[in-house]
Protein backbone atom coordinates (compact mmCIF):
# COMPACT_ATOMS: atom_id res chain seq x y z
CA UNK A 1 0.00 0.00 0.00
CA UNK A 2 1.21 3.51 -0.73
CA UNK A 3 2.33 5.54 2.30
CA UNK A 4 -0.24 8.48 3.36
CA UNK A 5 0.61 11.67 2.19
CA UNK A 6 -0.05 13.52 5.20
CA UNK A 7 1.44 11.93 8.27
CA UNK A 8 1.00 12.50 12.00
CA UNK A 9 1.75 10.10 15.40
CA UNK A 10 1.14 10.08 18.78
CA UNK A 11 4.16 9.31 21.01
CA UNK A 12 4.40 8.03 24.70
CA UNK A 13 5.32 5.16 26.75
CA UNK A 14 3.79 3.32 26.89
CA UNK A 15 0.96 4.16 24.05
CA UNK A 16 -1.31 1.50 23.80
CA UNK A 17 -4.32 3.04 25.93
CA UNK A 18 -4.34 5.97 23.42
CA UNK A 19 -7.21 6.93 22.28
CA UNK A 20 -5.53 9.97 19.79
CA UNK A 21 -5.63 7.38 16.84
CA UNK A 22 -8.85 6.76 17.08
CA UNK A 23 -9.75 10.11 16.71
CA UNK A 24 -7.98 10.92 14.29
CA UNK A 25 -8.86 7.80 12.33
CA UNK A 26 -12.41 9.32 12.62
CA UNK A 27 -11.41 12.52 11.38
CA UNK A 28 -9.42 11.89 8.15
CA UNK A 29 -12.29 9.00 7.32
CA UNK A 30 -14.83 11.72 7.81
CA UNK A 31 -13.46 14.25 6.02
CA UNK A 32 -11.54 11.59 2.82
CA UNK A 33 -8.25 12.73 3.83
CA UNK A 34 -5.21 11.25 2.79
CA UNK A 35 -3.56 10.79 5.86
CA UNK A 36 -2.06 8.62 8.70
CA UNK A 37 -1.69 8.81 12.03
CA UNK A 38 -0.21 6.38 14.18
CA UNK A 39 1.20 5.42 17.81
CA UNK A 40 4.39 5.05 18.44
CA UNK A 41 6.14 3.66 21.60
CA UNK A 42 9.37 5.94 22.61
CA UNK A 43 10.83 5.12 25.70
CA UNK A 44 12.38 8.07 27.08
CA UNK A 45 15.96 8.07 26.76
CA UNK A 46 14.88 7.76 22.89
CA UNK A 47 13.06 10.71 22.92
CA UNK A 48 15.46 13.31 21.45
CA UNK A 49 16.80 11.27 18.88
CA UNK A 50 12.94 10.65 17.90
CA UNK A 51 12.13 14.22 18.14
CA UNK A 52 15.08 14.84 15.58
CA UNK A 53 14.52 12.50 13.69
CA UNK A 54 10.78 13.57 13.07
CA UNK A 55 11.48 15.90 9.41
CA UNK A 56 13.58 13.18 8.11
CA UNK A 57 10.69 10.35 8.77
CA UNK A 58 8.21 12.53 6.67
CA UNK A 59 5.70 13.44 9.80
CA UNK A 60 4.05 16.85 9.34
CA UNK A 61 3.86 16.38 13.11
CA UNK A 62 1.77 14.47 16.20
CA UNK A 63 0.70 14.51 19.14
CA UNK A 64 3.05 14.16 22.95
CA UNK A 65 1.91 12.14 26.20
CA UNK A 66 3.11 10.96 29.14
CA UNK A 67 5.81 10.61 29.97
CA UNK A 68 7.14 12.55 27.13
CA UNK A 69 5.58 16.37 27.53
CA UNK A 70 7.97 18.00 29.56
CA UNK A 71 10.84 16.39 27.00
CA UNK A 72 8.94 18.12 24.27
CA UNK A 73 8.44 21.66 26.44
CA UNK A 74 12.62 21.20 26.10
CA UNK A 75 13.53 19.77 22.43
CA UNK A 76 11.22 22.25 20.47
CA UNK A 77 12.63 25.20 18.80
CA UNK A 78 9.37 27.58 19.36
CA UNK A 79 6.89 27.48 21.69
CA UNK A 80 2.99 28.74 21.72
CA UNK A 81 1.74 31.20 24.54
CA UNK A 82 0.12 28.20 26.16
CA UNK A 83 2.64 25.53 26.04
CA UNK A 84 5.05 28.99 27.98
CA UNK A 85 2.34 28.81 30.89
CA UNK A 86 1.93 25.72 31.13
CA UNK A 87 5.08 24.14 31.09
CA UNK A 88 4.19 21.07 29.08
CA UNK A 89 3.87 20.29 24.67
CA UNK A 90 1.32 17.89 23.92
CA UNK A 91 1.59 19.00 20.40
CA UNK A 92 4.27 19.23 17.94
CA UNK A 93 4.52 20.85 14.44
CA UNK A 94 6.58 22.61 11.82
CA UNK A 95 6.54 25.88 10.36
CA UNK A 96 9.18 26.55 7.79
CA UNK A 97 11.07 24.10 9.09
CA UNK A 98 11.28 24.97 12.77
CA UNK A 99 9.80 22.62 15.13
CA UNK A 100 7.43 23.95 17.21
CA UNK A 101 5.23 22.84 20.25
CA UNK A 102 2.54 23.94 21.42
CA UNK A 103 -0.03 22.57 24.10
CA UNK A 104 -3.84 22.58 23.41
CA UNK A 105 -5.23 21.31 26.89
CA UNK A 106 -6.40 24.43 27.72
CA UNK A 107 -8.08 25.36 24.52
CA UNK A 108 -9.63 21.85 24.72
CA UNK A 109 -10.47 22.62 28.62
CA UNK A 110 -12.63 25.71 27.61
CA UNK A 111 -14.23 23.77 24.24
CA UNK A 112 -15.50 21.19 26.13
CA UNK A 113 -17.73 23.69 28.46
CA UNK A 114 -18.16 25.63 25.49
CA UNK A 115 -19.70 23.20 23.72
CA UNK A 116 -22.15 21.62 27.04
CA UNK A 117 -22.11 24.62 29.34
CA UNK A 118 -22.50 27.55 27.49
CA UNK A 119 -21.84 30.95 30.05
CA UNK A 120 -19.58 28.88 31.92
CA UNK A 121 -17.28 31.44 31.87
CA UNK A 122 -19.52 34.39 33.25
CA UNK A 123 -18.62 33.61 36.79
CA UNK A 124 -15.29 34.95 38.76
CA UNK A 125 -14.74 32.57 41.27
CA UNK A 126 -13.51 28.58 40.40
CA UNK A 127 -12.00 26.21 42.70
CA UNK A 128 -9.66 24.09 40.84
CA UNK A 129 -9.19 20.43 42.94
CA UNK A 130 -5.81 19.22 42.41
CA UNK A 131 -2.08 20.94 41.53
CA UNK A 132 -0.45 18.28 38.39
CA UNK A 133 -0.46 18.97 34.96
CA UNK A 134 -4.12 18.93 34.36
CA UNK A 135 -4.21 21.69 37.03
CA UNK A 136 -1.64 24.00 35.35
CA UNK A 137 -3.45 23.78 31.84
CA UNK A 138 -7.08 23.81 33.43
CA UNK A 139 -5.81 27.76 35.63
CA UNK A 140 -4.22 28.66 32.00
CA UNK A 141 -7.96 28.28 30.43
CA UNK A 142 -9.60 29.76 33.72
CA UNK A 143 -7.17 32.94 33.98
CA UNK A 144 -7.24 33.91 30.27
CA UNK A 145 -11.26 33.29 30.29
CA UNK A 146 -11.56 35.86 32.82
CA UNK A 147 -11.98 34.08 36.15
CA UNK A 148 -10.54 36.30 38.87
CA UNK A 149 -10.55 34.46 42.16
CA UNK A 150 -9.19 30.73 41.03
CA UNK A 151 -8.46 28.35 44.73
CA UNK A 152 -6.22 25.41 43.99
CA UNK A 153 -7.03 22.81 46.94
CA UNK A 154 -4.20 20.20 47.01
CA UNK A 155 -3.42 17.43 49.39
CA UNK A 156 0.28 18.50 48.87
CA UNK A 157 -0.53 22.08 49.93
CA UNK A 158 2.90 23.19 48.62
CA UNK A 159 2.63 22.11 45.01
CA UNK A 160 -0.79 24.32 45.08
CA UNK A 161 1.51 27.01 46.26
CA UNK A 162 3.88 26.48 43.70
CA UNK A 163 1.28 27.08 40.98
CA UNK A 164 -0.51 29.99 42.80
CA UNK A 165 3.09 31.68 42.62
CA UNK A 166 3.36 31.33 39.35
CA UNK A 167 0.09 31.83 37.49
CA UNK A 168 0.26 34.96 39.92
CA UNK A 169 -3.02 37.50 41.01
CA UNK A 170 -6.46 36.17 41.07
CA UNK A 171 -4.82 32.47 42.07
CA UNK A 172 -4.11 31.57 45.62
CA UNK A 173 -3.38 27.69 47.14
CA UNK A 174 -5.18 25.84 50.18
CA UNK A 175 -5.34 22.82 52.33
CA UNK A 176 -7.94 19.86 51.70
CA UNK A 177 -9.84 20.94 55.07
CA UNK A 178 -10.49 24.46 52.98
CA UNK A 179 -12.58 23.39 50.62
CA UNK A 180 -15.91 23.21 52.26
CA UNK A 181 -15.46 27.32 53.06
CA UNK A 182 -14.40 27.85 49.49
CA UNK A 183 -17.00 25.92 47.82
CA UNK A 184 -19.88 28.72 49.20
CA UNK A 185 -19.42 31.06 46.41
CA UNK A 186 -17.47 29.30 43.93
CA UNK A 187 -19.54 29.28 39.84
CA UNK A 188 -17.24 26.35 39.08
CA UNK A 189 -15.89 23.02 40.40
CA UNK A 190 -13.13 21.54 38.52
CA UNK A 191 -11.51 18.24 39.80
CA UNK A 192 -8.14 17.61 37.94
CA UNK A 193 -6.88 15.11 40.16
CA UNK A 194 -6.75 11.10 40.20
CA UNK A 195 -9.64 10.39 42.98
CA UNK A 196 -12.71 9.56 41.36
CA UNK A 197 -10.36 7.57 38.50
CA UNK A 198 -11.29 3.48 38.04
CA UNK A 199 -9.77 2.04 40.78
CA UNK A 200 -8.73 5.07 42.51
CA UNK A 201 -12.59 5.44 43.73
CA UNK A 202 -13.40 8.26 46.16
CA UNK A 203 -15.27 11.99 46.19
CA UNK A 204 -12.84 14.81 45.91
CA UNK A 205 -14.44 17.30 47.32
CA UNK A 206 -18.32 17.30 48.50
CA UNK A 207 -20.76 19.45 46.20
CA UNK A 208 -23.16 19.95 48.50
CA UNK A 209 -21.73 23.17 49.87
CA UNK A 210 -21.56 24.83 46.60
CA UNK A 211 -24.04 27.25 44.97
CA UNK A 212 -27.15 26.24 43.16
CA UNK A 213 -25.98 27.45 40.06
CA UNK A 214 -22.51 26.39 39.96
CA UNK A 215 -21.04 23.71 36.93
CA UNK A 216 -18.87 20.97 38.45
CA UNK A 217 -16.70 19.10 35.77
CA UNK A 218 -14.01 16.53 36.01
CA UNK A 219 -11.13 15.76 33.89
CA UNK A 220 -11.57 12.33 34.65
CA UNK A 221 -13.37 10.45 31.61
CA UNK A 222 -12.82 6.46 32.80
CA UNK A 223 -15.74 6.23 34.48
CA UNK A 224 -17.72 8.63 32.70
CA UNK A 225 -19.62 9.87 35.28
CA UNK A 226 -17.06 10.25 38.38
CA UNK A 227 -18.56 9.61 41.92
CA UNK A 228 -18.25 13.74 41.93
CA UNK A 229 -20.06 13.88 38.93
CA UNK A 230 -22.86 11.76 40.07
CA UNK A 231 -22.82 13.91 43.21
CA UNK A 232 -23.32 17.29 41.65
CA UNK A 233 -26.19 15.85 39.34
CA UNK A 234 -27.80 14.08 42.53
CA UNK A 235 -27.84 17.86 43.62
CA UNK A 236 -29.06 19.32 40.85
CA UNK A 237 -26.27 20.76 39.52
CA UNK A 238 -24.61 21.22 35.74
CA UNK A 239 -22.38 19.05 35.37
CA UNK A 240 -20.30 18.66 32.37
CA UNK A 241 -17.33 14.97 32.11
CA UNK A 242 -13.92 15.44 30.66
CA UNK A 243 -14.24 13.21 27.60
CA UNK A 244 -14.71 16.26 25.30
CA UNK A 245 -11.70 17.96 26.87
CA UNK A 246 -10.18 14.68 25.17
CA UNK A 247 -11.95 15.18 21.98
CA UNK A 248 -11.29 19.02 21.60
CA UNK A 249 -7.83 19.00 22.75
CA UNK A 250 -7.30 17.30 19.39
CA UNK A 251 -8.58 20.09 16.97
CA UNK A 252 -6.09 22.20 16.83
CA UNK A 253 -3.51 19.38 15.88
CA UNK A 254 -5.41 17.96 13.12
CA UNK A 255 -6.01 21.15 11.54
CA UNK A 256 -2.59 21.81 11.39
CA UNK A 257 -1.03 18.90 9.88
CA UNK A 258 -4.51 17.96 7.84
CA UNK A 259 -4.89 21.37 6.79
CA UNK A 260 -9.00 21.37 7.88
CA UNK A 261 -10.48 22.15 11.20
CA UNK A 262 -11.83 18.84 12.38
CA UNK A 263 -15.45 18.52 14.74
CA UNK A 264 -16.35 17.12 17.73
CA UNK A 265 -19.87 15.58 16.94
CA UNK A 266 -22.28 13.43 18.34
CA UNK A 267 -20.72 10.41 15.95
CA UNK A 268 -17.44 10.41 17.69
CA UNK A 269 -17.88 10.87 20.43
CA UNK A 270 -20.35 7.80 20.74
CA UNK A 271 -17.68 6.10 19.18
CA UNK A 272 -15.01 6.85 21.84
CA UNK A 273 -17.73 5.94 24.30
CA UNK A 274 -17.97 2.72 22.73
CA UNK A 275 -14.62 1.91 23.04
CA UNK A 276 -14.73 3.03 26.74
CA UNK A 277 -17.50 0.99 27.58
CA UNK A 278 -16.43 -2.37 25.45
CA UNK A 279 -12.72 -2.24 27.72
CA UNK A 280 -14.89 -1.56 31.02
P1 LIG B 1 -1.58 15.17 36.28
O1 LIG B 1 -0.36 15.65 35.56
O2 LIG B 1 -2.39 14.17 35.52
O3 LIG B 1 -2.43 16.29 36.78
P2 LIG B 1 -0.13 14.47 38.75
O4 LIG B 1 0.94 15.47 38.54
O5 LIG B 1 0.25 13.10 39.16
O6 LIG B 1 -1.05 14.25 37.48
O7 LIG B 1 -1.15 15.07 39.80
C1 LIG B 1 -2.17 14.31 40.35
C2 LIG B 1 -3.00 15.17 41.29
O8 LIG B 1 -3.93 14.32 41.94
C3 LIG B 1 -2.20 15.84 42.40
O9 LIG B 1 -2.78 17.08 42.70
C4 LIG B 1 -2.34 14.85 43.56
O10 LIG B 1 -2.17 15.42 44.83
P3 LIG B 1 -0.67 15.57 45.48
O11 LIG B 1 -0.02 16.73 44.78
O12 LIG B 1 -0.92 15.81 46.90
O13 LIG B 1 0.02 14.26 45.20
C5 LIG B 1 -3.78 14.44 43.36
N1 LIG B 1 -4.11 13.15 43.99
C6 LIG B 1 -3.78 11.91 43.56
N2 LIG B 1 -4.28 10.97 44.39
C7 LIG B 1 -4.93 11.64 45.36
C8 LIG B 1 -5.67 11.24 46.52
N3 LIG B 1 -5.83 9.94 46.84
N4 LIG B 1 -6.22 12.20 47.30
C9 LIG B 1 -6.08 13.51 46.97
N5 LIG B 1 -5.39 13.96 45.91
C10 LIG B 1 -4.83 13.03 45.10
Amino acid sequence: MAEAALKAFVCGHPIGHSRSPMIHGYWLEQYGIDGSYTAIDVAPADFPAFLKGLAAAGFRGGNVTIPHKEAAFAGVQRRDEAAEQIGAVNTLWFEDGVLCGGNTDAYGFAANLDHLAPGWARGDIAVVLGAGGASRATIHALKQRGFNDIRIVNRTVSRAQELADQFGKGVSAHPQAATGELLGDAALLVNTTALGMHGNEGLPADPAALPDHAIVTDIVYVPLETPLLAAARARGLKTVDGLGMLLHQAVPGFERWFGRRPEVTAGLRNLVVADLDAKK
